[in-house]
């Protein structure tokens, strides 16, 4: 499933503070993996909670096509009879995955393993993002693989009757190259192991655990992380409740850091260590930021942030914090733009494969916003504090999140800032606009601006 076809321009316009207290939708890794390891247990699991934004409808569509039952009940649970471990069946038809590259990368991972023939397909951004990756480590537990030149989509795999279980170091710093190969391994006889040099988001090792795989995590001597999986378990049902998303939660969180007179709270919000660099860099360049409540919901901690317009320095950003917040830098540049000084993000080759070359769009809405920043080959600087910001118009390349970082830039410029489609925003958070709106934001189609 792709997202509306024809793009919707918006425009954000600057305005009032920004207050209340809201929540933001689920977790999106977190409700891909429920899903998944669901439907690969023997039984019935309920997920409460979930994202149900188009990157999760088509993984939704994924685990149907390969035999699981997943249903949504009439008070919004979701309910998912798995088909068991080994017992996937071969889909019918293509699965197109849209824009989600954690959805394919990690259904990969579980059909790549299984002795059916299955073939993806995605929309542009998708069909540009590099699968080598999954695909190499798959071809080495016995995966056949027919793709484009480069390993793009559209591709097909069929795995092997009995697949090699695998010792593997993931080459760049990916969550989804560390679950695919985990998840592969699940359907592999003996130990699966994966190293893990840079430490990325644990949702998957989590959630295996929880499941009732037989999985542990440790340190080497060199600080690597390892992680064994034992193959081939029975995985047992479990009830989910996805807690709010701090990459979606990021987004009114630095509207209002920036737009004078806001104080806002965005309730419960997961504060997995892997997932919250940006609120650690707010804080260092002077983000009046409060984590309150916190708790911990099915092994994840998760709190409510409260945040008030802030005073903001420019400051370096430790290129190792990038797995933490690799999804946070486009709004991150957003908020050193507000800043005094120059922010340096450094560490950023990742951002170049993402639903965008992020790192391009990023600096090219900056610039178009009357921004000054410096684009290098892995790092940006963002030379913040200067006068009228905005009155430029954006391109997003079909990202979602260089659309919702761009409209947070209009809420606190001088002059209104226009993306060229906002409809991608159904990637990751749909509602936005109306949750923005309900705290005093003002985003509108952009002909209705006009
Ligand atoms: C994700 C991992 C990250 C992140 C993506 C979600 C996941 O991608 O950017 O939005 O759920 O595993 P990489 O694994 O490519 O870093």
């Amino acid at each position: 499933m792709s997202h509306a076809s024809s793009p919707q321009p918006l425009t954000a316009s600057p305005g009032k503070p920004l207050k209340g207290r809201i929540r933001v939708p689920g977790d999106k890794s977190i409700s891909h993996r429920s899903i998944m390891l669901s439907a690969l247990a023997v039984g019935r699991s309920t997920v409460r909670g979930i994202l149900e934004s188009e990157d999760v409808l088509n993984t939704i569509a994924a685990m149907r096509a390969v035999g699981a039952r997943v249903e949504k009940a009439a008070d919004g649970t979701w309910t998912v009879d798995g088909i068991g471990l080994g017992s996937l069946l071969e889909p019918e038809s293509v699965i197109d995955f849209g824009n989600a590259g954690t959805g394919v990368r990690l259904a990969l991972g579980i059909v790549g393993s299984h002795p059916i023939a299955t073939t993806f397909v995605g929309d542009a951004s998708l069909s540009r993002r590099p699968m080598g990756r999954v695909l190499d480590p798959l071809r080495m537990m016995g995966t056949q693989v027919v793709a484009r030149a480069g390993d793009r989509l559209p591709l097909s795999v069929r795995g092997p009757e009995t697949p090699s279980p695998l010792t593997y170091r993931v080459p760049v710093a990916s969550a989804q190259v560390k679950s695919a190969v985990l998840l592969a391994g699940l359907n592999a006889p003996g130990v699966t192991t994966v190293i893990e040099p840079v430490p990325t988001r644990d949702h998957t090792e989590k959630m295996l655990k929880g499941f009732g795989a037989d999985i542990t995590v440790d340190l080497n001597d060199a600080g690597e992380r390892v992680i064994r999986l034992v193959g081939q378990p029975t995985l047992k049902p479990q009830d989910i409740t996805v807690p709010g998303d701090p990459s979606s939660a990021a987004f009114p969180v630095v509207a209002a850091l920036i737009t004078p007179g806001s104080d806002l709270v965005v309730e419960n919000v997961l504060l997995n260590e892997h997932r919250t660099g940006l609120f650690t860099t707010l804080k260092e360049m002077g983000a009046d930021i409060e984590i309150e409540n916190i708790r911990e919901t099915g092994g994840e901690e998760i709190g409510d942030i409260h945040v008030r317009h802030s005073k903001l320095a420019g400051v370096t950003v430790p290129a190792e914090r990038a797995p933490s917040m690799i999804d946070e830098y486009p709004v991150l540049a957003v908020a050193a733009s507000f800043a005094k000084g120059e922010t340096h993000m450094p560490g950023l080759d990742e951002l170049r494969v993402k639903e965008s070359d992020r790192l391009a769009a990023v600096a090219r809405g900056l610039e178009a916003n009357g921004v000054p920043c410096r684009e290098g080959e892995a790092e940006l600087t963002v030379i913040g504090g200067g006068s009228r910001i905005g009155g430029g118009t954006v391109t997003t390349h079909l990202d979602h999140r260089i659309a919702m970082s761009f409209l947070v830039l209009g809420l606190a410029g001088e002059k209104p800032v226009s993306v060229d489609d906002g409809a991608v925003i159904a990637t990751s958070f749909p509602g936005f606009r109306e949750l923005m709106a309900q705290i005093g934001a003002d985003i509108s189609s952009s002909k209705e601006a006009a």
